[in-house]
Parts: C-alpha cells; sequence; structure tokens
C-alpha cells in the first residue's frame, strides 16, 4: 500500500481507512425517495431521543445506588435536591422514556398507514418491532429502579404473570425475581439489564434495522415502486429537478435536522414546565410490601396491553396468554395483511376504516387501562380486549383478502 502526504485530516483517514468511501455509502449516496413527509422524520427523533436517554442516564448512574435499602433517597433526594442540576438529568431522562414511546407508536402506525411492512420491507419491520418489544423491557426495567411503590408493586405483578404457565410457573417465577419475594437480588438483577445489557440489544437492533433499510430503502408517500439505480443516475448527472431521489447527506438529513429541532423545543418545554406527565405521583412514596396500592396501572404506554390482560377478568389464564399474543401481534402483520398492495391508507378505503378502528379500539383500551376494573368498565374492557385480537388476526386477513380480489 502506497502512503503519501496527505493534505488533510480526510485524505489522511482516506489513505488509511478508505474514509471517503464509507461517507458514500453511508451519506452522500445513500438515495433517499423525495416524495416524503414529515412523519418520515421520526426515525431520526428516535435517534435523538435515544441518545438522550443514553446521556442523561450516564449522568444519573453517577448518583443512583441499586440497594433496596438507599435506591429511593439516591433519587428524590440526591439526585433531586442534591446534586446540581441532579433534577434536569431525572426529568430528561423521565420525559424522553415517554416521548419515545409516543413517537414509536406514531413511526409504527406510519409505517402500517402507508404499508411500508410489506413487498419486500418485511425484515424492516420485525427489526422495528423486535426494538419495540426490547424499549418495553428497558422502560419496564428502569421503572422499577427507584425503588416506590409503583416500582414495587409494578413489578410484583408483572415478575408474577408466568406464575400462571403449567407446571414450571411458581419455579420461574421464583428465577426472575432471584428470591421467593420481590426483593435485593430483583432490584440488582434489573439495574444489571436497564443499564448494560438492554442498552447493547438496543445498539444492536437500531444497527440491525438501518441496515435492513438498504436494500429496499424507504417506502414513500405513494407507494410508488421506484427505480434507485436510474433515479440515482440522474440526481449524480444534475438533474436533481427530474430525479426522485435525494441524498441521505445533505439533503434528507438536513431537513429532518430542522423536524428534530422543532421537535426539541416541545421536548425541553415539557422538561422544564410539565414534567410531571411522565411520572407517578404515587412513586414519590417508598415501595413499602405491606402496603398495596389501590390501583396498580403502568405508564400510559403500557395500558393497552395491560387492559388486554386484565380484559379477560373471568380467567387469569386466558387474560395472560391474550396479553401474550397482544404484545407480538404486529409482529405478524407483513403475513396478515393478504394484499400485495402498497399504498396509503386513504387510497384504499377498506384497509382505511380498518386502520381507524384499529387505532379507536387501542385508545379505548388505553383509557379503559387505567381506570379501575369494576362494573361496567370489565365488560368494555373485555369488549375491547377481545375486538383487538380479532381485528388484528381475523379481520385484517378478511378486509385485505377483498382487497386484492377487487
Ligand atoms: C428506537 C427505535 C427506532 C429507530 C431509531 C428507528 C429508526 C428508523 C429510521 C431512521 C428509519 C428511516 C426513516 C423513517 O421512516 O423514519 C426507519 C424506518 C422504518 N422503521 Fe424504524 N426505528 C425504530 C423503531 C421502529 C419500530 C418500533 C418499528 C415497527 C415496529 C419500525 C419500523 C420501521 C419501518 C417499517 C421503516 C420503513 C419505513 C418506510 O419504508 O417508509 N421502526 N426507522
Amino acid at each position: 500500500m502506497e502512503v503519501k502526504k496527505a493534505n488533510g485530516v480526510i485524505d489522511w483517514l482516506d489513505q488509511r481507512i478508505a474514509i471517503k468511501k464509507v461517507i458514500e455509502v453511508l451519506a452522500t449516496k445513500y438515495w433517499v425517495p423525495k416524495n416524503i413527509n414529515f412523519l418520515w422524520a421520526m426515525g431520526v427523533i428516535l435517534l435523538t431521543l435515544f441518545t438522550l436517554l443514553v446521556v442523561s442516564g450516564f449522568f444519573l448512574l453517577m448518583y443512583y445506588k441499586p440497594d433496596t435499602k438507599l435506591a429511593f433517597d439516591s433519587v428524590n433526594d440526591t439526585i433531586m435536591r442534591e446534586v446540581a442540576f441532579g433534577w434536569l438529568w431525572r426529568h430528561i431522562h423521565a420525559v424522553a422514556a415517554s416521548m419515545v414511546f409516543l413517537i414509536i407508536y406514531i413511526h409504527m402506525f406510519v409505517a402500517v398507514y402507508y404499508g411500508s411492512y410489506k413487498r419486500g420491507r418485511e425484515v424492516i419491520w420485525i427489526g422495528g418491532m423486535l426494538l419495540f418489544v426490547v424499549f418495553s423491557a428497558e422502560a419496564f426495567s428502569g421503572y422499577m429502579l427507584p425503588w416506590g411503590q409503583m416500582s414495587f408493586w409494578a413489578a410484583a405483578v408483572i415478575t408474577n404473570l408466568p406464575s400462571a404457565i403449567p407446571g414450571i410457573g411458581p419455579d420461574l417465577v421464583e428465577w426472575v425475581r432471584g428470591n421467593f419475594v420481590i426483593a435485593d437480588s430483583t432490584l440488582t438483577r434489573f439495574f444489571m439489564l436497564h443499564v448494560c445489557l438492554l442498552p447493547i440489544v438496543i445498539l444492536m437492533l437500531i444497527a440491525l434495522h438501518f441496515y435492513t433499510l438498504r436494500v429496499p430503502h424507504v417506502n414513500n408517500e405513494n407507494g410508488e415502486e421506484i427505480d434507485f439505480e436510474a433515479e440515482a443516475k440522474k440526481y449524480e448527472e444534475g438533474k436533481k429537478k427530474e430525479a426522485k431521489v435525494i441524498s441521505f447527506w445533505p439533503d434528507f438529513l438536513s431537513k429532518d435536522i430542522f423536524v428534530v429541532s422543532v421537535f426539541m423545543m416541545l421536548f425541553f418545554y415539557l422538561v422544564c414546565y410539565h414534567f410531571n406527565f411522565a411520572m407517578d405521583p404515587i412513586n414519590f412514596e417508598p415501595a413499602n410490601n405491606m402496603k398495596t396500592p389501590a390501583h396498580i396501572y403502568p405508564e400510559w404506554y403500557f395500558l393497552w396491553s395491560y387492559e388486554v390482560l386484565r380484559g379477560f377478568f373471568f380467567s387469569a389464564d386466558v387474560g395472560l396468554i391474550a396479553f401474550g399474543i397482544a404484545q407480538v401481534a404486529f409482529l405478524f402483520l407483513p403475513w396478515l395483511d393478504r394484499s400485495p398492495i402498497v399504498a396509503p391508507a386513504h387510497k384504499r378505503p377498506l384497509f382505511m376504516i380498518w386502520f381507524w378502528v384499529l387505532i379507536l379500539d387501542l385508545v379505548v383500551l388505553t383509557i379503559f387501562g387505567k381506570l379501575p376494573p369494576e362494573g361496567i368498565n370489565n365488560q368494555i374492557g373485555l369488549v375491547a380486549a377481545v375486538g383487538f385480537l380479532v381485528w388484528v388476526f381475523v379481520a385484517l386477513p378478511v378486509v385485505t383478502i377483498m382487497e386484492r380480489k377487487k
């Protein structure tokens, strides 16, 4: 290999690690369709939020103590009152955790609306769903760390779920908790998951998600099949107006940065003035295993699946099976959708109805997931929970087969 005197840092790196090629592959010659709107900026917002979670998490880690005797005070006293700007990092972490789910749901349902999970994009979708599942585990394990009342009782309810599995159930619960009851061993293992194992898995899954976008490319507003090579050639020849594609950098990302900036204004407004929505008041009471809170419920983003679990109020076992199925239901979307059409829902009348009824059902489940399970709430919960499963597993194939036949 011949190394010449470099005429700059880029040239120096290029001679050693072919940095220009890397920049081309990752940015300047990575082609994105032109006809997409701000909803396609959600992925980069998610990346920004994940970065904020990691950075704020590092600051919190400097003072947090993963010990049942110390955890509550280390968060509510040391971090919130004693350490300079500790409150700010905590609010950033809590608000980002809540917002990340809002944006994940928007990102997911944008993909459903535009049919971005099919015709070659199945693996992008699967990677995304894995991210959703691991993010859920990350949020659940993080919620346990302040060791408040809701941390403790949510942990008690969720780690008890495997007990319904015949035979091995009780042993499994003990294995998950590391004790017969929720104890110090439970807190420390969930701490390990939250700050170490799960973030590593998330990073690997984000890399996979980005890689899987490369071959089928990002979908567009009309579901149009674009010949990326031909369009990229036009762009490179200088016919940028005619070309149906733009480069990831500088074109796409510069617009994304604008959307991310607007989002960040809203984000820091919430962090400074309305952080309470991201924290449950009951969790400002230390964990007490002798005092069960009147209602135990998760954060807003888990309410819909929690309600599927509770909806089957007459049988805990049926509820558990339904909950397990609901958690992964969307994974099967590319195969439950039997129509080859990739187009926005407003151009697919039957699918449009299916889509909005699904959203409505998820909203009902979310609302009733927070209400106490008594009286009419039980019946509505049951209808919405059964409705969800039927809508995804039966109505979607029926609707899309009808669409195909048309
Ligand atoms: C932290 C988590 C995630 C990150 C950082 C992320 C990032 C991205 C980015 C940057 C894109 C390309 C541009 C865009 O459409 O926004 C994208 C596309 C996509 N993502 Fe994600 N994503 C995440 C989670 C998910 C989840 C949970 C799902 C679904 C279950 C998902 C499904 C998809 C699909 C189907 C596309 C292709 C969209 C299209 O072709 O139009 N992603 N993601």
